[in-house]
């Protein structure tokens, strides 16, 4: 695999960052960002919008390629109902808000998960944003919005069940080529799975994000919360990622 490298901070003589081509970050910690300032969880949400908007474009600008983000998932149907409908409505204002600046910055957005269990409007709002930013050759903006790894594992194997029904493929030619072209990650092909996985907030878990695609990741995790990480947690998660040696089971691939 080529090394993308990169230099970031011209003080810095010694490191040339490497940018994960794809980078996933599990957006944690904004109901105890809010909780610490004496305010409800949506308050905590409002802001970590922001975070969102700068962060996608300190990504675009270090060069990743394809930058993942979780913002809902299969099992967060289960907050109360308030926080919940506050959620599904978050992508209406915020696309219509932020699409100029995907533009600008030559982003394009897609969206995996189920997005047919959203509102309607969300959905049209989701659309939107992708539509309007398709022509973008940039980095890919790819939102987890009611995605689960587990669910995307099973829905790619009922695609291939499916597939073997109609004799279209044989269940002994099902490889890890044809699981992965069935998964909600096929469209990012060579891209699909998550060089570098962030999780803010000091949980250290999943959570259900990119089950998959996350067999080789590497992990970073931060105490900071969701909406106080800026470009420089970022590229501290960079470092980081910079200094790993990354295997795949082998030996020897860091030079
Ligand atoms: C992450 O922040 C956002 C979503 C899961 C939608 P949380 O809402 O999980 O914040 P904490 O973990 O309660 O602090
Ligand atoms: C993971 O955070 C989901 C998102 C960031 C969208 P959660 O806050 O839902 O995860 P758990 O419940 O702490 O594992
Ligand atoms: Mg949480």
């Amino acid at each position: 695999m080529a090394l993308f490298t990169k230099k970031i901070d011209d003080t810095d003589q010694t490191l040339d960052l490497k940018i994960p081509h794809h980078l996933a970050i599990i957006m944690d910690g904004n109901g105890r960002w809010a909780k610490k300032r004496l305010l409800n969880r949506v308050a905590g949400h409002k802001v970590g919008v922001d975070a969102v908007k700068k962060i996608t474009i300190a990504a675009q600008a270090m060069g990743v390629e394809v930058l993942s983000l979780y913002a809902f998932s299969t099992e967060n149907w289960s907050r109360p109902q308030d926080e919940v409908s506050f959620l599904m409505k978050l992508p209406i204002s915020f696309f219509e808000r932020f699409v100029p600046d995907l533009i600008a910055n030559n982003v394009r957005m897609q969206a995996m998960g189920d997005l047919t269990a959203l509102p309607v409007a969300t959905q049209k709002a989701v659309a939107d944003a992708v539509q309007a930013t398709q022509k973008n050759t940039g980095m890919i903006l790819n939102f987890a919005l009611n995605y689960g790894g587990q669910a995307d594992i099973i829905q790619a194997t009922q695609s291939l069940v499916e597939q073997v029904k109609t004799g279209q493929l044989d269940a002994s030619q099902i490889d890890q080529e044809h699981f992965e072209a069935a998964l909600q990650t096929a469209s990012l092909g060579d891209l699909a799975n998550p060089d570098l996985v962030i999780r803010t907030s000091g949980e250290q878990r999943l959570s259900n994000f990119l089950t998959y695609q996350s067999a080789y990741s590497e992990l970073y995790f931060t105490d900071t919360l969701w909406p106080d990480f800026d470009q420089q947690d970022l590229q501290k998660a960079i470092e980081s990622y910079t200094k790993r040696d990354r295997r795949f089971g082998g030996l020897n691939v860091r030079k």
